[in-house]
């Protein structure tokens, strides 16, 4: 698929905002704002947490240990890392890796929208709960990870985070067993958005939306 300029002017102009973001008190803190970063015409869109220590350095997403582990679940879904676009849900690593606070996650919204409305993807892929939380709202995430629903429009499966899987044994095979799913689920959403091309055919596409709306 290609990627219209005007897309491609938008997401650069998105990044270097959130590169120079203040909106929050973490910007005093971090060192890289982490972006996010892949195919702006990937199918999957992965959203993680919040940067690390490591992404802090480097300004990209998913690149310590618990990224190490997502290449290992794409591979395990026949995905390749360069072929999905990743991000978080917030763009600056809190303090000592603690939980994000409301008014960050709040803070970041925006930035986590009009990335979803540029990329419009097929599958959103959540990791963790502050992921989750932002489709499926007061839900556990042992209940309905791996369950894939359609959210706004999209459809959204809920994974439980990489890092927990590193840290607590027993969920390795939960996390893998999911991302093995992935291949279903794309192809049923390739087919359903076939079949809905030809109606919506008149309609402005969606990354032709407000940058800043909600999705
Ligand atoms: N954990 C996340 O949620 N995101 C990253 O980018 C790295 C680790």
């Amino acid at each position: 698929m290609t990627v219209a300029p005007e897309t491609e002017r938008e997401m650069d102009e998105l990044c270097a905002e959130v590169r120079a973001c203040r909106r929050c008190a973490l910007a005093e803190t971090r060192r890289l704002a982490v972006p996010g970063e892949g195919p702006l015409d990937a199918e999957v869109m992965l959203i993680g947490e919040a940067p690390g220590v490591n992404e802090d350095r480097q300004g990209r997403p998913f690149v310590g240990p618990a990224g190490a582990f997502l290449e290992e679940l794409l591979a395990e879904a026949g995905l390749g890392r360069p072929e999905v676009y990743i991000c978080n849900v917030l763009k600056c690593r809190p303090p000592g890796n603690r939980d994000p606070l409301p008014g960050e996650i709040e803070a970041c919204g925006g930035y986590l929208g009009a990335q979803l409305r540029l990329i419009d993807p097929l599958l959103v892929v959540t990791l963790g709960r502050y992921s989750m939380s932002r489709f499926f709202p007061n839900q556990a995430i042992s209940r309905i990870h791996g369950r894939a629903r359609e959210v706004r429009g999209r459809l959204v499966v809920p994974m439980y985070h990489p890092a927990a899987a590193l840290h607590q044994q027993r969920l390795r095979g939960v996390i893998v067993d999911d991302f093995r799913t992935l291949p279903g689920l794309l192809e049923g959403a390739r087919a359903a958005r076939a079949e809905s091309a030809p109606a919506a055919a008149g309609e402005a596409p969606a990354r032709q939306m407000n940058l800043f709306g909600q999705s």
